[in-house]
């Protein structure tokens, strides 16, 4: 049975193969071989050219490489939209380094015992994936990172059957999430290039990456018109996956809106609260490789208000070694799976056993720009967790980075008597459920002057 589940979710994968240079050693050889006899020397000359050419031909092959090389990049970079030279030396190096791949450099990232002490090892579905996984991590067996193209990466239900004794009593769009777990690289629709500063002598501090959606046009707009407004220091991105059958077609509407903000990130895959890992998964993979040094990146729902001068006030306060290692909001502690089918958090027993770790709950935290790439990492280790907030808390105790609680994020919201006390506003980070119109007028009574707290 591992066996079998080994083969079918971890697709094997090639890897191409620079070749190798050697148009020194023809030349070298030619010289050493040369000889004093006219007809001799006349049959070098035809040699010699002949070597010549096929000097020249080797070379330009190799030139030919490069350059395509060089052209698929331009290719790929011009595909999501980026003007070359606007792209900083960072990051285009890591572009590259994506190309070539070291699969090593990215997946090299140990997981804490911590992870494997609280998550237990037993026969849930969930379970046994995260134990085979880091076996595979142990035996350094690279073939088994790669998900396989967008197209087939779908289990199929047969062996989900097998695999699960009580699959079909799943509820269906859980069922859908598990038959695309190992789907991990939905083709980009919309990508912007945000992280590229003006002015080349200082970096963005903060990135708010806002879980958003389709249809979700007026939470943007009241997003970027208060406090995710960009400035010199802070960039806003929305993400989004594509819109459902039964929506109405919201494409030109995104294109014009991505257009006049250049704020959209979007990819094609289904819309749903089960995907937001996938999501998160995408963002990381799309923040390595554009947003190399943020310092900090904000995750958090589109319906939150933030108190953006207090949130970066909070976060230059911190001495370098915490800004370094921090994973804050608000923690939720001793949360253990939903295991009512009713509940949108419901996750069944036969898919996970265990605790969750603690975690930031996922309306809203922040974790340090330092720890993108480990994150990245971990993900490609961990499979995919329907729950968004836990399972990037279980990433984050693999790393052996431990969420610190703030008092400001609220992310159940505040007691009912405070819910207009804008003096209280004022003093907290992050409030989750907030209607367009609410997060308007709160942000505009926390910077009216006449406001005496
Ligand atoms: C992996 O990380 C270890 C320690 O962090 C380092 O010694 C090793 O060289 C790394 N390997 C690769 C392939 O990057
Ligand atoms: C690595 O994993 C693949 C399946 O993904 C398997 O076919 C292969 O035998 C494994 N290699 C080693 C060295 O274990
Ligand atoms: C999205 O879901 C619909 C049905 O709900 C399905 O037909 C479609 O193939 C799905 N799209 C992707 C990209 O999986
Ligand atoms: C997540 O997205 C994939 C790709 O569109 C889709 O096949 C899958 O059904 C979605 N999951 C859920 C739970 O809707």
């Amino acid at each position: 049975m591992i066996r079998f589940l080994i083969v079918r979710f971890f697709p094997s994968a090639s890897y191409v193969q620079a070749a190798p240079g050697r148009p020194l050693i023809f030349q070298a050889t030619l010289i050493h071989h040369r000889q004093p006899m006219k007809h001799i020397q006349s049959f070098t000359a035809v040699i010699f050219v002949g070597f010549m050419f096929l000097i020249f031909f080797y070379m330009n092959m190799n030139l030919e490489t490069t350059n395509s090389r060089r052209a698929m990049s331009k290719a790929v970079l011009k595909q999501h939209d980026l003007q070359e030279d606007e792209v900083d030396v960072k990051t285009k190096r890591l572009e590259e380094r994506d190309v070539t791949t070291s699969a090593a450099e990215l997946y090299n990232v140990s997981v804490s015992d911590l992870l494997k002490k609280t998550i237990p090892h037993n026969g849930a579905y969930w379970n046994r994936l995260l134990y085979l996984s880091l076996k595979m991590r142990d035996d350094k067996n690279m073939s088994s990172r790669r998900s396989g193209p967008w197209s087939s990466c779908r289990e199929n239900q047969e062996l989900l059957i097998t695999n699960v004794h009580d699959f079909p009593s799943y509820p269906v769009l859980f069922q859908l999430f598990v038959a695309s777990m190992k789907c991990r690289a939905p083709p980009v629709i919309k990508q912007p290039n945000k992280c590229v500063s003006r002015d080349p002598g200082h970096h963005i501090f903060l990135l708010f990456a806002i879980k958003s959606s389709p249809g979700n046009f007026k939470q943007r707009q009241v997003v970027r018109e208060t406090w995710g407004h960009e400035g010199k220091h802070v960039r806003t991105i929305f993400l989004l996956g594509s819109a459902g059958q039964d929506d109405p077609d919201f494409s030109f509407l995104l294109s014009m809106e991505d257009k006049h903000y250049g704020d959209i990130l979007q990819w094609d895959f289904n819309e749903s609260f089960l995907n937001l890992t996938l999501k998160m998964n995408m963002v990381l993979h799309w923040a390595v490789r554009r947003c190399p040094d943020i310092s900090f990146v904000f995750s958090g729902d589109d319906d939150v208000f933030v108190n953006t001068p207090a949130l970066l006030q909070y976060l230059r306060s911190l001495s370098p070694s915490k800004a370094s290692q921090l994973y804050t909001g608000q923690v939720i502690n001793h949360a253990t799976p939903h295991r009512d089918p009713k509940n949108k958090y419901y996750v069944p027993q036969s898919f996970y056993d265990g605790p969750y770790p603690a975690y930031c709950g996922g309306g809203g935290f922040v974790f340090s720009g330092a720890l993108l790439l480990p994150l990245y990492s971990i993900f490609q280790v961990i499979p995919l967790y329907p729950i968004d907030d836990a399972y990037i808390g279980m990433c984050f105790m693999a790393l052996g980075v431990s969420p610190q609680p703030h008092n400001g994020f609220r992310t159940f919201d505040i007691s009912d008597k405070d819910r207009e006390n804008v003096c209280v506003h004022k003093n907290i980070i992050l409030v989750h459920r907030r209607s367009p119109q609410e997060i308007k007028r709160l942000w505009r009574s926390i910077h009216s002057h006449l406001l005496t707290c």
